[in-house]
C-alpha cells in the first residue's frame, strides 16, 4: 500500500484534528444544516406576519454578522419589490426613514458600528429588528422594547451563519416581501446535512473534495470569483480562509472584474504562482458572465479549480457552495497547524478601540 503524503495524513488524523480544534469548530460546522432548520423554526415562532408595505430594507452588521444578510439578499433580491442592502459601517444612508425595516445583527451584541446604526435608525423611527446572542444589543432591546430574535450564545459568529441568516429570511417572508420558505429550507438542511458526510473529518481525503481543495489551496493565496448568486459565496470563502486559516484571500465577481482587476493580473510576474484562482459557477448564470468566466480563465496563471453549485433552490445552491469554502477553511487551517477558532487580531483590535 502507498504511504500518504504527510499533509494528507494530517487531514486524515481525526484525534489530532479534534485536539487542535480547542472551541469544536468542526462540530459546529457539521451541524450548519440542523442549525437552519432550528433557526427556521425558532423565527417562525417568533416573527408574527405583518404584510404592510416596506419602503426598504437594511441591515446593518460587520464581518461574520454581515455575511448571512448578503446571503439572503443574494437569494431572494430578484423577488424583491423595495431596496435591501447591507451596511457595514457607522451610519444609515439618507433615505433610511420611518418606512425602513432595519435588522440590526451583532453575534456578540457589542459591535460599535452595529451600534451605531441601530441608535440612528431609532432616532430615525425606523422599524428595527435585533438579532444577537446578547451583549449591549440584546439589553438595548430590552429596554426599549424592540422586536428581539436572540440566537445561542457560545458560538463564534461565522459558526452561526444559520442563525444569523435564517431570520432574516423568515421576517421577509413574515413581512410578505419573499414568498413561502419552507420548502427552500426544507431542502437546503437535508442538503448540508449530506454534504457534512462528503466533506467531514471522517472521510479520508482520498474521498473527501473539501481536503483536496484544502491541499490545493495550502501555501497559496487563494482568489475566490464568482458571479450573481455565488459573489456573495466567493466573499463567504474569503472571510472563513481569513479567519479559520489566518491566510490572506480574496475575492471578486464577474462581470465587474473583467473591467479592471482582469489587467492586474498582469503584475508582479514573480508573484502568480502563489495564487491560486477558484470559480464559484451555477447554472442560472446570465449567458454572457458564463462566457466571461471562460475567456477570462484564460488569461489567469494556473488551472482553474472549479465548483459548480447542486440544488433546486437558490438558498440551497448558495449554502451548499459557501459550505464548501467552510469546511476548506477548517482543513486549511489544519495544515498550517493553527486552532481555526479564535480571531486574536480581530480581538485585540476591538480591545484598543475601546
Ligand atoms: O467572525 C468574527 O468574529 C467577526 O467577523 C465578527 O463577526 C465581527 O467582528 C462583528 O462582531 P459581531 O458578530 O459580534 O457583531
Amino acid at each position: 500500500m502507498d504511504a500518504k503524503d504527510p499533509l494528507t495524513e494530517k487531514l486524515d488524523d481525526t484525534s489530532a484534528i479534534l485536539a487542535l480544534d480547542t472551541q469544536g469548530q468542526f462540530g459546529m460546522v457539521a451541524g450548519l444544516g440542523e442549525q437552519v432548520r432550528e433557526a427556521y423554526g425558532a423565527a417562525r415562532e417568533r416573527v408574527e406576519e405583518s404584510p404592510h408595505e416596506v419602503g426598504g430594507v437594511v441591515v446593518a452588521g460587520m464581518g461574520g454578522s454581515a455575511i448571512g444578510a448578503d446571503l439572503v439578499r443574494g437569494v431572494y433580491d430578484s423577488s424583491l419589490y423595495c431596496n435591501m442592502e447591507t451596511v457595514r459601517n457607522y451610519s444609515l444612508p439618507g433615505w433610511v426613514d420611518s418606512r425602513t425595516v432595519v435588522f440590526a445583527i451583532s453575534y456578540s451584541g457589542n459591535t460599535e458600528e452595529t451600534l451605531s446604526c441601530l441608535g440612528q435608525a431609532l432616532e430615525r423611527g425606523s422599524r428595527v429588528i435585533c438579532i444577537t446572542s446578547g451583549g449591549r444589543m440584546a439589553a438595548l432591546a430590552g429596554e426599549q422594547e424592540l422586536p428581539l430574535i436572540t440566537i445561542p450564545s457560545g458560538l463564534q459568529p461565522r459558526a452561526a451563519i444559520g442563525y444569523l441568516s435564517i431570520p432574516v429570511a423568515a421576517c421577509l417572508e413574515a413581512m410578505g416581501l419573499v414568498g413561502e420558505l419552507e420548502d427552500d429550507v426544507r431542502e437546503t438542511a437535508a442538503a448540508l446535512e449530506d454534504l457534512a458526510e462528503a466533506y467531514g473529518m471522517d472521510r479520508p481525503a482520498a474521498d473527501n473534495p473539501a481536503k483536496q481543495l484544502a491541499l490545493k489551496l495550502h501555501g497559496n493565496i487563494p482568489v475566490i470569483y464568482g458571479a450573481e448568486l455565488t459573489a456573495v459565496a466567493a466573499r463567504r470563502w474569503k472571510g472563513q480562509i481569513n479567519e479559520n486559516a489566518k491566510t490572506l484571500a480574496f475575492c471578486n465577481e464577474f462581470p465587474e472584474l473583467n473591467h479592471n482587476e482582469i489587467v492586474g493580473w498582469e503584475r508582479p510576474a514573480d508573484l502568480q504562482a502563489r495564487f491560486r484562482v477558484v470559480y464559484l459557477e451555477d447554472r442560472e448564470t446570465h449567458t454572457q458572465n458564463l462566457k466571461r468566466m471562460e475567456l477570462t480563465a484564460d488569461s489567469l496563471p494556473g488551472e482553474v479549480i472549479r465548483h459548480a453549485t447542486s440544488g433546486a433552490s437558490r438558498l440551497a445552491r448558495v449554502l451548499s457552495a459557501c459550505y464548501l469554502g467552510d469546511w476548506v477553511s477548517l482543513y486549511m487551517a489544519v495544515l498550517q497547524g493553527v486552532d481555526p477558532s479564535p480571531v486574536e487580531r480581530i480581538e485585540e483590535l476591538k480591545r484598543r478601540l475601546g
